[in-house]
């Protein structure tokens, strides 16, 4: 499994790091879009109702969109991770670590490993909230639906922001460290 992905990144390096950044441009910038120009456009809507109905099928076509890209974020990441043999440079096969630069570096690489879980177990929170709200409103009920949309607004999809911001900031750290 190893050796497959060290042998595809050497074959495929410049299409891989492109399918990494394009995947977090569209996650990223999907979610800034929507945050900073949707969400204050769908603010203006006088009519509750018709308000929330627009918010929650604006964040089914964010959500449809960056999901395929999460995926390949994370594939990408997994065969540049290896592919790059972070791991190898910083450990000989024991377990022992052989060099600290590298070590750092590796440790930085699992940084962004965890950054991509938080970002993802929330998007997968906001699916649920999302789908809760157009249930509520289909039923009538606009506080439930008002409740499960604004956290959505107000803290999830900005942590979001600011955890794919990082992750970019950690990615060219990264491409400057070897
Ligand atoms: C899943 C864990 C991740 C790993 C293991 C990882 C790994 C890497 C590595 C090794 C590079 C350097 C590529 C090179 O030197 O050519 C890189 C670059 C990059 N990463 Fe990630 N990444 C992960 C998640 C993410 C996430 C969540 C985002 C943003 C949402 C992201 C955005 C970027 C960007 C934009 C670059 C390009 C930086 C540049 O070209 O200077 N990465 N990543």
């Amino acid at each position: 499994m190893k050796e497959f992905l060290v042998e595809t990144f050497a074959h495929h390096r410049t299409l891989i790091v492109f399918l990494h950044v394009i995947s977090a441009v569209i996650w990223v910038g999907g979610m800034i879009a929507v945050r900073f120009a949707a969400h204050q456009s769908l603010a203006l809507i006088s009519d509750p109702k018709l308000r929330l109905e627009r918010a929650a099928h604006t964040l089914k076509r964010l959500f449809t969109i960056v999901t395929p890209f999460v995926i390949i974020l994370i594939a990408t990441a997994v065969i540049m991770a290896v592919g790059l043999g972070f791991r190898a440079a910083a450990m000989d096969p024991s377990g022992n670590v052989i060099d600290e630069y590298a070590m750092s570096i590796y440790n930085t690489v699992h940084i962004k490993e965890a950054i991509w879980l938080v970002m993802s177990i929330n998007l997968a929170a906001m699916i649920v909230r999302r789908k809760r709200a157009e249930k509520a409103l289909q039923e009538g009920k606009l506080e439930v639906a008002k409740d499960m949309l604004g956290l959505i607004g107000k803290y999830m999809v900005p942590v979001n922001i600011v955890l794919g911001v990082t992750a970019i900031f950690i990615g060219v750290v990264l491409r400057n460290a070897y």
